[in-house]
């Protein structure tokens, strides 16, 4: 395992580029199972969790092929398989999103049930409930959904949950539904832009959606998709992690090929905290007043200021002129950060899904260890501006999510180093 080594205290400088979306990526490439002929699509990162996906699809019969130029070029060549094993299930859970895409178009799914992750459980509830809706049955066996259908009818799905719209959920009932007999009206649909860059692609490939980004999507089914080729939109998680990374080291950072459209909540945040944002076209330039202002944060659906960026603006706010507090409505249990940002000089309190941030003068350098993705991102944002060294262990996670961060963080003037994980240095 790796493990990133920082020193704290560069004012990061410069411009940076936004890789593609993974959570655009993959339910697109999931898609890729319902296409006949090739499909190409640009601007895929290269990501621990998309190759994972390629590897799952070449298991259910669907060839994938990077280019030296970074395309991926996919084509179905055996619809055979139709089942996501849980070794491979267990460590994606976005997996799941092949559920719709087998049962729309192989009219068979088996798919492992994800199980909890470390930002709480991830119940498919709702998945399982709009399927069936479209005339699948359902039947769980030995931790395995099973999922069939002679055929799939177009109907009215109502999909919101306990905590509002459920976004692989929206996918999946949108890829099942394409394929399905007659007009399928999703309500209480996911809003992300990743959503809505699905269904561009479904659409390129001729289905007949409306409404995509939208809480109301309408689906004609359509008898097959040819192939196409499409750009995957940027990744607005990565582009509010170099923001945050540029108002905490007081630095000065232009972003590009992003999508300031996609962070309307969380500029809205940053603007409040005294963080200096302009935005001209596809890029934005970043940086901050020496002074953080305190702010109330909640993480809402889409557009609402996103769970995803919930860790990383905690770390800033850590360093805030007073309290801050902190909601998390979306996943109540994800707070795995605190307890690591605490070692590091951090003043917070959890109640609940609520955190209250003491605002302290400066963070001291500590070994962390990353827990989740954006946990992960939250501590070494933490690194570069806590005073001393900071050892993040179990990166593995970040590269689930973030294209060589530590590259792009090292071209702005960070002082970060990848090396191995000195045997034993981290507790099991
Ligand atoms: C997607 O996960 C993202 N992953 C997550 O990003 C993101 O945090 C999340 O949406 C919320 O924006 C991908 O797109 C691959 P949900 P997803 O279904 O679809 C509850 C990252 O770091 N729910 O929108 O799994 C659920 O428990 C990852 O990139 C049900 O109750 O999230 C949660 O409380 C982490 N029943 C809420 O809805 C269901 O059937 C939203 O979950 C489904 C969800």
């Amino acid at each position: 395992m790796d493990c990133f080594v920082i020193n704290g205290g560069s004012r990061l400088k410069g411009t940076v580029t936004v890789s593609g979306s993974k959570n655009a990526a993959l339910p697109i490439l999931a898609a890729t199972i319902m296409v006949e002929g090739e499909t190409v699509l640009k601007g895929v990162p290269d990501l621990a969790d998309v190759r994972h996906m390629c590897l799952m699809l070449n298991r259910l019969g669907v060839e994938t092929k990077r280019e030296a130029n970074g395309d991926l070029r996919i084509v179905v060549v055996d619809e055979m398989n139709c089942h996501a094993e849980y070794d491979l299930v267990r460590q994606m859970r976005a997996s799941v999103c092949l559920m719709g895409p087998l049962l729309g178009k192989r009219k068979k799914a088996q798919v492992s049930m994800p199980g909890g992750c470390a930002i709480g459980d991830r119940p498919i509830n709702l998945h399982i409930l709009g399927m069936e809706a479209l005339g699948a049955e359902s039947e769980l066996t030995s931790g395995d959904i099973f999922l069939k259908a002679k055929k799939l009818t177009g109907c009215e799905i109502f999909l919101g949950g306990a905590f509002g719209s459920t976004v692989t959920g929206t996918t999946n009932v949108m890829m099942a539904a394409v394929l399905a007999e007659g007009r399928t009206v999703i309500e209480a649909a996911a809003c992300e832009p990743e959503v809505a860059d699905l269904g561009n692609f479904l659409n390129a490939c001729g289905a007949h959606i409306s409404g995509h980004g939208t809480p109301r999507i309408t689906i004609d089914g359509v008898k097959t998709l040819h192939g196409s080729e499409h750009v995957v939109i940027p990744d607005r998680i990565e582009t509010g992690t170099f923001m945050i990374a540029a108002a905490l080291t007081n630095g000065e950072l232009t972003i590009q090929n992003c999508r300031p459209e996609h962070l309307l909540a969380v500029i809205d945040r940053l603007r409040c905290v005294g963080v200096i944002i302009e935005r001209e076209g596809n890029h934005l330039t970043v940086s901050s007043a020496r002074r953080l202002e305190p702010v109330e944060v909640t993480t809402q659906p889409f557009p609402g200021f996103p769970t995803d960026l919930q860790a990383q603006i905690m770390t800033l706010l850590c360093l805030a002129d007073g309290n801050s507090v902190i909601t998390e409505k979306i996943f109540p249990d994800r707070f795995m950060h605190v307890a690591e940002l605490s070692r590091m000089g951090a003043q917070m309190r959890k109640e609940g899904s609520t955190v209250i941030v003491h605002g302290v003068k400066r963070l001291i350098g500590a070994p962390v260890m990353a827990s989740d993705l954006r946990a992960s991102a939250a501590l070494v944002l933490a690194g570069l501006v806590a005073k001393g060294q900071t050892r993040v262990s179990r990166v593995y996670h970040i590269d689930r999510g973030y294209e060589r961060i530590e590259e792009k963080l090292k071209s702005l003037g960070a002082d970060i180093q990848r090396i191995a994980e000195p045997p034993g240095s981290s507790p099991s």
